[in-house]
This record gives structure tokens, sequence and C-alpha cells, in this order.
């Protein structure tokens, strides 16, 4: 049986006490969301210390939204893998479509990280998804299965054990607007079947599949109960310990 998972983005917002505050809110209320969900916190670099400490105990893992392309040296400004491991994170976010359009995130870079993060001992949220323009030329399908086999062909079947695909339509994100249920659960269909062509079917049944983009306490129960959508990537409503919460208990 594949994880079910709810992870929260954060992103750049909050500051380290209002992080450390709404991780202590989450973990306090880890409990009321049932067994079988894995709870994720993604707050920013600076807070990762602070929140790894406030969810001491808890069932809710820590990850980076991000991680460099070396392992170490010269590369100001840029946090590496090792670092995040030392600073108690179990997962990173990587190929976020907000690194893709606003820092030159290719899916070659994303080779690069996913292959340093697994060597590291991290495990992997990996994003994908199609813009406006493209969903409406009718290419989300193309888009979708290309951004995942330029990166998943880089890797074998037990790499997958520890990669979990997040697809997030760009145009969902932070804009209110949701997949409907079925736009989402047939791209998940169809990342399952990339993953099948790749890997086969045993590894396509048990890698979890998360949506993303504007998913909230009111729409998460619909979106969860499509057969290939296995939990969320939640931005904005994570933000907020009973909405994130709320989400983690809509199975
Ligand atoms: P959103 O963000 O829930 O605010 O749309 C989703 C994401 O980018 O992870």
């Amino acid at each position: 049986m594949r994880k079910l998972i709810v992870a929260g983005n954060w992103k750049m917002n909050t500051t380290v006490p209002e992080g450390v505050a709404l991780a202590k809110a989450v973990a306090e209320k880890a409990a009321e969301v049932p067994a079988n969900v894995q709870l994720i916190v993604a707050p920013p670099h600076t807070h990762l210390v602070s929140v790894a400490e406030a969810l001491k105990g808890s069932k809710v893992a820590l990850s980076a939204q991000n991680c460099a392309d070396h392992d170490k040296g010269a590369y100001t400004g840029e946090i590496s893998v090792g670092m995040l491991v030392s600073a108690a994170c179990e997962y990173t976010i990587l190929g976020h479509s907000e690194r893709r359009q606003y820092y030159g995130e290719t899916d070659a870079k994303l080779v690069d990280k996913v292959r340093l993060a697994l060597d590291a001992g991290l495990k992997v949220i990996l994003c994908v998804g199609e813009n406006l323009d493209e969903r409406e030329a009718g290419k989300h399908f193309e888009v979708v299965t290309a951004q995942t086999v330029n990166v998943l062909s880089h890797f074998s079947a037990g790499d997958m054990a520890k990669i979990v695909i997040a697809y997030e339509p760009v145009w969902a994100i932070g804009t209110g607007k949701t997949a409907t249920a079925e736009q989402a659960e047939e791209i998940h269909a169809c990342i399952r079947k990339v993953l099948a062509d790749q890997f086969g079917a045993k590894v396509a049944d048990d890698t979890t599949i998360l949506y993303g983009g504007s998913c909230k306490p009111s729409n998460a129960k619909e979106l969860f109960a499509q057969p290939d959508i296995d939990g969320g990537l939640i931005g904005g409503a994570a933000l907020k310990a009973e909405d994130f919460i709320e989400i983690a208990k809509s199975f």
C-alpha cells in the first residue's frame, strides 16, 4: 500500500517565531489525523532547526523547499543536502513550479538535485505541472509526461521508494482555482502510467502522487477520493494549522 501524505509548503512565509508557533500547533493537532497519513511541513531554510525542535516527538516530518545542485563549496547563498540532513530534514521538495518559473530550475538541474538528495538519505517530493497556456493548448499530458520522464529516467526502481511526485497545475497554484477532481485524477493516472512503463506496475502502484494547487478543507475530500490521488502538497492553506489538519482528515 502506498503512503498517504499531506505536506505543507510554507513558501516564503512566516518569521522564525511564527513558524515555530505554526509547527507546534500542527504537532499538537497531529493526533487527530488518521495514523496512516504522513504529515510533513516544509518551512523556509532559516526555520528548519527550530521547527525540528518544535516537532520532536510528533508524527510530523520535516522537509526543505529546495536544495543546491552541488554538494558543497563556493556557491554563495545556497543550502546543501548535507546541511538539510544535519538540520533534521527527512524530505526536500524539488522542482516546484515557482523554482522552475522564477529561478531557472531545469529538468537537467533537477536530475543533479534529486541524485544529491537521495545520496544524502533525503526523500524527495518532485513537482511537475503544466501552466495555463500549455493546458489551454491541450498539451498538459505531454508536458507532465515529459517533466516526469526527463528526471526519472535517470533513476532506478529502487530510488522510487524515496520519491514522491506532486502534480501541481501551475494555473491552480495560489489562484483559488482548483483543478476539478476529474482533471486532477486524469493527470495522476497518466503519471502512474508513465511510472508503470518505466519501472513496472508494482513501483507505479507503490508511488505516492500528491495533488497541489489551491487544495483546501472544502475540496480536499473530493480530490483525495480519486483512486490515483494520494494526498496533497498544500501552500496557502498550510499556513493555518486548523486548515492543514482538516485537509489531512479528508481521506
Ligand atoms: P497553494 O500552493 O495551495 O497555495 O495553491 C500549492 C503549492 O504550490 O504547493
